[in-house]
């Protein structure tokens, strides 16, 4: 079975407050994007593959994690191979290695004939990582707590999306404890961007996009993604924020001649650039 495994957007980020898990409360929303990874699953030796050697085909890697965890949830299903032929940058704050457990979780509930309901899914995915249960549904979404409670919203007006992943990778766990909640000064407004959901008003979400991550990089990370933000305010993109944990950032266009431009303009300086579209959710 091939099944795709969309990247993620976050076309806010928000940190709400540090729990005593030691996890922080968030409030995002989520936006699914074309640029996919390809996974195919086939009954095996529970093998997995990819084209990155350096990726970890072991127990650490998230597709692995994923069948064994609907193993453990449903009592369901033998070992499978998995073939991951990545497309979506690694480390990269659009949830690759999420996407890919979210794929999995979706194709053995084919494959085992479990029937089990998409918000199912989701509760075994974020034992997985808290990406996952928002990979499961895709599409736009806002997404609370760690990251599992989801609530769907009216999608993203389709639009094109230009991604750019600088030459240099952030650990998430740092990154969070640079955060000093109560010293945030700049937030997205996350409800502006709902409402404009509503709408239907791209450029209302556009412009109203935000994550607060963007304020705690170090000066000369936090200096290359206001550059690359910049190409692509030039080139006509309607907003432009980090993705996640970073480094990734996006612009979305309405015109597609403008994300071109953008994309050709980014490509002479970077090499990990993508021209992908809006997708929408799977409910
Ligand atoms: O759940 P996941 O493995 O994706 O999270 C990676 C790390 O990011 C966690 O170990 C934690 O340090 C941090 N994190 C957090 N709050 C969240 C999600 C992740 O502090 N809501």
């Amino acid at each position: 079975m091939n099944v795709l495994a969309y990247a993620k957007l976050n076309l806010t980020l928000d940190i709400l407050r540090r729990r005593e898990d030691g996890y922080h409360d968030l409030q995002m929303v989520m936006e699914s994007i074309s640029l996919a990874d390809t996974l195919t699953i086939a009954n095996g030796e529970g093998e997995v593959s990819t084209n990155l050697r350096y990726l970890p085909t072991d127990r650490r890697n998230l597709a692995q994690m994923a069948a064994a965890a609907f193993r453990e949830a449903t009592g369901l299903g033998g070992a499978v191979n998995i073939a991951i032929e990545k497309a979506i940058p690694v480390c990269a704050g659009l949830a690759g290695g999420s996407a890919d457990a979210a794929a999995v979780l979706r194709a053995m509930n084919q494959l085992t004939g479990a029937g089990l309901s998409l918000e199912a899914l989701a509760d075994i995915g974020q034992r997985v990582g808290s990406d996952v249960p928002y990979c499961v549904l895709g599409g736009t979404a806002l997404a609370e707590g760690r990251g599992e409670r989801l609530t769907l919203l009216p999608p993203l007006p389709h639009c094109h999306v230009v991604v750019c992943k600088p030459p240099f990778s952030i650990s998430t766990p740092w990154l969070f404890s640079q955060v000093k909640v109560h010293k945030i000064v700049r937030r997205p407004d996350t409800a502006g961007v709902m409402e404009a959901l509503e709408k239907g008003d791209l450029a209302g979400v556009a412009r109203r996009m935000y994550n607060v991550f963007e304020d705690v990089l170090e000066p000369r990370h936090m200096a290359t993604i206001a550059a690359i933000k910049a190409v692509l305010i030039n080139c006509g993109a309607l907003g432009a924020s980090m993705s996640g944990s970073g480094p990734s950032v996006f612009g979305l266009f309405a015109s597609e001649q403008d994300a071109k431009r953008a994309y050709r303009r980014l490509l002479e300086q970077y090499q990990s650039v993508f021209l992908c579209q809006t997708v929408d959710g799977l409910v």
